[in-house]
């Protein structure tokens, strides 16, 4: 009998010594995660990391006992909430005044490089900042670029990218959708407009005792920021362009030393119109293609 074939007799004979080995191994691994380890599924894990679906089932883990289970905000006070009440005819002309407004909103690409007040754009990041937030947790970083280097250097990165994305990355249907805006990879108006708003999704954070907050549904909550941040932008008379530069996150992050845990979701350029701004003509869908009422 050779060396190999003794080994497997024994194992054979044996096996029971082997089971034995990988159960203390499991149970060491599973003491040393402090609980029993679970297989998490794609929606658990997605969940957990703060990038949607539906909550995962709790585990025995989670109780109110486990001394590690302190909350990521401290526990507040509730408080009375009492806005002023309003009249149906005081809502009825508030809301149409507010449609009336927002729907003189237009994304523009021509900007006057007339300066603006560095307290307008700190009156609309704090209005940003009023958003709701997954868990308050407020996973969002505003950054307000108004020197004109900062400005040169991020229209060199996203200029860049954009030739590579125009020319090979993206679908030639993408391109052809993006024809009625006249976009392409130069991008005058990033050295043009007075300031240049950049928000950052934060995927994470950390608490003051070290252990990582997780930010639910940070995506959506920094979504709404931003729609805080158009709506406020139109309201003081200012114009903007939501714009998405793909591909730009890691360059522009490290430009303006942003953490790893950071990821750039839209860059805005803000000032007031250049007089000779033009726009596409378009229509927005009348409200019985966008509403269900039940
Ligand atoms: C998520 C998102 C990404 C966008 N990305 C860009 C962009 O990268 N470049 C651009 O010129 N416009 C971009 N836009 C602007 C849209 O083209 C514009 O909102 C749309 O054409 C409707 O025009 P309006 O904003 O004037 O109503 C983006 C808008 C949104 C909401």
């Amino acid at each position: 009998m050779n060396v190999v074939s003794l080994a497997v007799w024994t194992l054979e004979q044996h096996c029971y010594l082997v089971y034995a080995a990988l159960g203390a191994c499991f149970l060491a691994l599973s003491v040393y995660h402090r609980g029993p380890v679970v297989l998490r599924t794609g929606r658990e894990r997605r969940q957990e990391s703060g990038l949607g679906g539906e909550p995962a089932p709790r585990r025995d883990s989670d109780s109110d006992s486990d001394p590690d289970l302190t909350p990521a905000l401290p526990l507040a006070p509730h408080v009375r909430y009492s806005p002023p009440r309003r009249s149906d005819e005081e809502l009825i002309q508030r809301s149409g005044e507010f449609h009336e407004l927002m729907a003189r909103r237009r994304t523009v690409r021509a900007f006057s490089a007339e300066e603006i007040p560095r307290e307008v754009l700190e009156n609309v990041v704090r209005t940003a900042g009023t958003a709701p937030s997954g868990a308050h947790t407020e996973p969002w970083t505003f950054v307000v670029v108004r020197d004109a280097s900062t400005k040169a250097a991020i229209r060199d990165i996203v200029e860049e990218e954009e030739e590579l994305n125009y020319s090979q990355r993206m679908s030639r249907q993408w391109v052809a959708d993006l024809k009625p805006f006249a976009t392409r990879h130069i991008k005058p108006y990033l050295t043009e407009a007075p300031a240049l708003l950049l928000v950052f999704r934060q995927t994470h954070s950390f608490r003051e005792d070290g252990k990582k907050k997780m930010h639910y549904y940070s995506e959506i909550s920094v979504a709404i920021a931003a729609g805080f941040i158009l709506a406020a932008i139109q309201y003081c008379g200012l114009v903007a362009l939501t714009s998405t530069p793909l591909n730009c996150n890691s360059r522009i992050r490290a430009l303006l030393r942003r953490p790893p845990s950071e990821r750039l979701e839209l860059l805005l350029p803000v000032g007031r119109p250049h007089p000779e701004a033009m726009v596409p003509d378009l229509h927005r869908k009348p409200l019985q293609d966008i509403m269900v009422m039940i």
